[in-house]
């Protein structure tokens, strides 16, 4: 601390010489609000250095700490949606999404909402242009569908993302956990998420994960499992499992869970037709154990469960 009043001022962030505000919550440098006062004063006192009887303050405001929201808007029906991603929604100044996802939730959003919407293959700039809104200081929302963790956004953003900013993930149901409630039960044991996506991820290593599913007899949901680029992916993972398990077992396919249009249908590895299914959605195929019960897929809750109980 200097014996001139003017060039240092200490305490939490109130003044730095007379210009600068210290930095002393990771939210950046704030604006000064009032500038160099020098004045009588008490040395010591909060706020105030100098020799007794001559002080100087200056008063700023920290710039807001940023937040980013990373949220499930979940598999489409509004009441699937969870109370705290509205909630977050709603107290955002920022919400950033694919524009359909933005679009289903317009309706939520305060009047003056800043809405970053962009289009499919956008993901990296999307998760960028979250973090960087975020490290100026306001509420960010980035949206994604069912959770934004699963094959979604919460990923690329939080490897943009530095300790400059606060960052809550908000749950949201998936669309495998949709369609497997509309087929009945068919996780009851052990099931494992598969995307046939192979954009980013080359196909052997996709394939190599579908026979260590097929050997390990679990249960698999098959996401982004067909479309009109990746038309034989689904074929060839089905023939991997049904080289595993009998030819009987359940396979089950949901398209647009939860949604208007929402479809389903139960078929059989020997017998289901990979034709049928695009982007939009999900297929699920039982484990050795899985059967139909009364129209639905159920796969026992354990192998000894009802001896033991
Ligand atoms: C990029 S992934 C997004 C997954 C999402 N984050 C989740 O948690 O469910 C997109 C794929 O999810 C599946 N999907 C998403 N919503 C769906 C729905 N409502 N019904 C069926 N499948 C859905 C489809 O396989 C689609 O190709």
């Amino acid at each position: 601390m200097s014996d001139d009043p003017s060039t240092e001022v200490h305490d939490h962030g109130r003044v730095h010489d007379h210009t600068e505000v210290h930095d002393h919550g990771g939210g950046g440098w704030g604006d000064l609000l009032v500038g160099k006062v020098v004045a009588a004063g008490v040395a010591g006192a909060p706020g105030v250095a100098g020799v007794a009887g001559r002080v100087t303050v200056a008063v700023a405001r920290h710039a807001p700490r940023g937040r980013l929201a990373i949220v499930g808007l979940g598999p489409g029906a509004r009441d699937l949606m969870t109370p705290r991603a509205v909630a977050e929604l709603r107290r955002a100044s920022v919400v950033v999404g694919l524009d359909q996802y933005v679009d289903q939730v317009r309706d939520l959003l305060r009047p003056g909402t800043r809405i970053l919407a962009s289009g499919l293959g956008q993901e990296e700039e999307r998760a960028r242009a979250a973090v960087d809104e975020a490290r100026a200081g306001h509420a960010v929302a980035l949206v994604g569908s069912g959770d934004a963790g699963v094959y979604a956004m919460a990923s690329p953003a939080l490897e943009e993302a530095d300790g400059t900013i606060d960052v809550v993930g908000v749950p949201g149901v998936t669309a495998g956990l949709a369609a497997a409630a509309v087929l009945g039960a068919p996780l009851g044991h052990d099931h494992v998420y598969l995307s046939l996506s192979d954009l980013h991820t080359p196909w052997p290593v996709i394939e190599k994960r579908v026979r260590a599913a097929a050997e390990g007899d679990l249960v698999v949901l098959f996401y982004n499992p067909r479309s009109r680029a990746r038309h034989w992916q689904l074929e060839a993972a089905l023939k991997t499992l049904a080289g595993h398990r009998p030819p009987a077992t359940p396979v089950g396919v949901v398209r647009n869970a939860s949604r208007p249009d929402e479809s389903a249908l139960l078929s059989t590895l020997a017998d289901v037709d990979p034709a049928v299914v695009d982007m939009y959605g999900l297929v699920v195929v039982g484990s050795s154990q899985t059967r139909v019960v009364a129209g639905r897929m159920v796969t026992p809750r354990g192998y000894r469960w009802r001896e033991g109980s």
